[in-house]
C-alpha cells in the first residue's frame, strides 16, 4: 500500500502539486466550488497512477490544485463510494495520497437525506459526528507507518473548525444546522422504515459517503470538517420521490452558500 501511495504522491508532485495546505472532497452536484480555484492544475483521475476512476454521474473525476484565497488546496472533484464496488484499499488511496502530499486538514461535502424533522430541503448541516454503517475502510492488514491499528474517533470532526464555521455562517446570515451524519451503503435511497430507524439511532442526516474518508483521514491525524446539503427528507409525511437528478438539482441550489462557508473557513486556517 505505502509503495503505491508514494508512487502516486511522487507523480502528482512532479506534475506540480506541491505543499497543499488543505484537501477538499466534493460530493454530488457540489463540484462548482472548484471554479474558484486560481492558477490551477487539473489532472484526470484516469491519468493518475493507482487512482480509481469515479463512475457516478455528477462526479467528474478530476484532481484540481491551485490557489483558493491565500491558501493552496487540492480538490477531488468526484469521489469514490462503497456502492461502486471499490475495496477498502481503493477507497483509502486518494485520501492517503492527499495526506502524503502534505495537507493538514480535509474538507468534505455531501448530499444527504434529512431525518431530523426540523430540517428542510436545501438546508446545510455541519457534521459534528457520524455513525458509520458501512464496512470500516481500515479492515485488513494495518501498516503502522500510515497510522495506528486502533484509531481514536472521539473527535472525528474538528471542534475548532465546526465552531469557526458556525461563526462564519452567522456573519453571512446563512442558516445552518449541526448534526450527526449516518453513512449507509446505498445505492438505494431508504425505505420509510429505514429513515425512521436511522432517526431513532441518532442520525440527523443520511448519505452514502464521507464517513469512510473521515475514518481514513483520522487514522493519519488530519483535521476533518464536513457539511451535508439536505437534498431530500426522510421524515414521515414529508418523504418525496427521490432520484439522483433531484439530489443533484437540490444540491446545486445550496452550492453557493456552502462555498461561502468553505471559502472563509479555509482562508482562516
Ligand atoms: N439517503 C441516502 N443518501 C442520500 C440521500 C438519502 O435520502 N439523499 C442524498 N444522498
Amino acid at each position: 500500500m505505502l509503495e503505491r501511495i508514494n508512487e502516486t504522491t511522487e507523480f502528482l508532485r512532479s506534475a506540480g502539486i506541491t505543499d497543499p495546505d488543505a484537501g477538499i472532497i466534493l460530493g454530488t452536484g457540489l463540484g462548482g466550488l472548484t471554479a474558484k480555484i486560481n492558477n490551477r492544475t487539473e489532472i484526470d483521475y484516469k491519468d493518475i497512477p493507482n487512482f480509481p476512476v469515479a463512475t457516478v454521474e455528477g462526479h467528474e473525476g478530476k484532481l484540481i490544485y491551485g490557489e483558493f484565497g491565500r491558501k493552496k488546496i487540492v480538490a477531488m472533484k468526484g469521489r469514490f463510494h462503497y456502492y461502486e464496488g471499490y475495496g477498502s484499499e481503493m477507497m483509502a488511496l486518494p485520501v492517503r495520497v492527499l495526506k502524503y502530499l502534505g495537507i493538514k486538514s480535509l474538507f468534505l461535502s455531501n448530499a444527504a437525506g434529512g431525518v431530523n424533522p426540523a430540517f428542510e430541503i436545501g438546508d446545510i448541516m455541519i457534521i459534528t459526528d457520524h455513525i458509520n454503517l458501512l464496512p470500516n475502510p481500515l479492515i485488513g492488514r494495518n501498516d503502522d507507518r500510515i497510522g495506528p491499528r486502533f484509531p481514536d474517533m472521539g473527535e472525528a470532526y474538528d471542534k475548532y473548525l465546526v465552531n469557526k464555521a458556525l461563526l462564519i455562517a452567522q456573519e453571512h446570515n446563512i442558516k445552518v444546522h449541526k448534526g450527526v451524519y449516518l453513512a449507509t451503503s446505498g445505492p438505494t435511497f431508504e425505505t420509510p422504515s429505514e429513515y425512521r430507524y436511522f432517526r431513532i439511532i441518532g442520525a440527523d442526516a443520511v448519505g452514502m459517503s464521507t464517513a469512510p474518508e473521515v475514518i481514513i483521514a483520522r487514522q493519519m491525524n488530519l483535521a476533518c470538517f464536513a457539511v451535508s446539503i439536505i437534498t431530500d427528507l426522510g421524515v414521515e409525511g414529508k418523504i418525496g420521490y427521490t432520484t439522483h437528478d433531484s439530489v443533484i438539482k437540490e444540491a446545486a441550489k445550496a452550492e453557493e452558500r456552502m462555498t461561502t462557508i468553505m471559502t472563509d473557513l479555509i482562508a482562516s486556517l
